[in-house]
């Protein structure tokens, strides 16, 4: 897919990412910058199961959602070459430069075993914390909770990531709303990349708010329940092109079998 940004994002390679997505997609786009997770700054008070994801140096590379003290449900294209000593979740930091909250070591990642790329669907992954954390947990939609997905249902996302598409991430976390998406609109935009069964489109049909390259991993969250987790997108925020998330309900019955694994 042109422009398609799957890469995994890491602090070195963000600028090659945002470098490479920005040519690819110029042509394409109004060239002007978008505010991306174009909501407004939040806080981790606000919303206590935000998770960075964080390298052992502590710079965040995704997002995650705390479900029990112990387990955070993040994108398996986050944890690609990643092992349980390369990795730290950090909750309770509203900031990226922050040095408060709860750092925690990772002892299992777990990653759908179907996942290869983001395209292909799969896009989950559950972390085991080796410390718990003193923050509320998410609940998550059930496996039966399908009708959340509805087309036009308001969805709230969260994140660190880039605030315009070849821009720099956002030293405060940020929260927006964006309507989700019917699986044909999103099929229309993606072509066979959209695999209806394991994603959930959400944005406006002329762009200008969405997730965007430090996102991934973090939460969709639809009446305040975990529903989609941040995968992919062509660009961030372009017009005909909503952001893609993990259809939660797809996995929910997986990730509760590593929930209480
Ligand atoms: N793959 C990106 C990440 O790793 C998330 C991209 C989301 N893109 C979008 N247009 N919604 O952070």
């Amino acid at each position: 897919m042109f422009g398609l940004t799957r890469a995994r994002r890491t602090a070195a390679a963000a600028a090659t990412v945002a470098a490479a997505t920005a040519l690819l997609t110029a042509p394409a786009a109004v060239a002007a910058p978008q505010p991306v997770v174009g909501g407004t700054t939040t806080t981790t008070t606000a919303y206590p199961f935000m998770m960075q994801i964080t390298d052992a140096s502590q710079n965040q590379f995704c997002g995650g959602t705390l479900v029990s003290p112990t387990k955070v449900v993040t994108a398996a294209h986050c944890m690609v070459g990643e092992t349980t000593s390369s990795v730290r979740v950090v909750g309770g930091r509203t900031y990226l430069n922050g040095t408060n909250g709860t750092v925690s070591r990772v002892s299992r990642i777990w990653i759908h075993p179907g996942y290869t790329d983001v395209t292909n669907g799969d896009d989950v992954a559950v972390l085991t914390l080796s410390t718990s954390m003193p923050y509320t947990t998410a609940k998550y939609v059930t496996s039966t909770q399908t009708s959340v997905y509805a087309a036009g249902t308001t969805a709230r996302v969260l994140g660190w990531g880039t605030t315009s598409q070849n821009g720099g991430s956002s030293n405060q976390l940020r929260t927006a709303t964006v309507p989700t998406v019917s699986d044909s609109s999103c099929a229309g935009s993606y072509g066979s990349d959209f695999v209806a069964s394991d994603m959930v489109c959400a944005g406006y049909t002329s762009g200008g708010v969405d997730t965007c390259q430090g996102d991934s991993g973090g939460p969709l969250l639809i009446g305040g329940v975990l529903a989609g987790i941040t995968s992919w997108g062509e660009g961030c925020a372009l017009a005909g092109h909503p952001g893609v998330y993990t259809r939660m309900a797809t996995f929910s019955n997986l990730v509760t079998a590593q929930v209480n694994s």
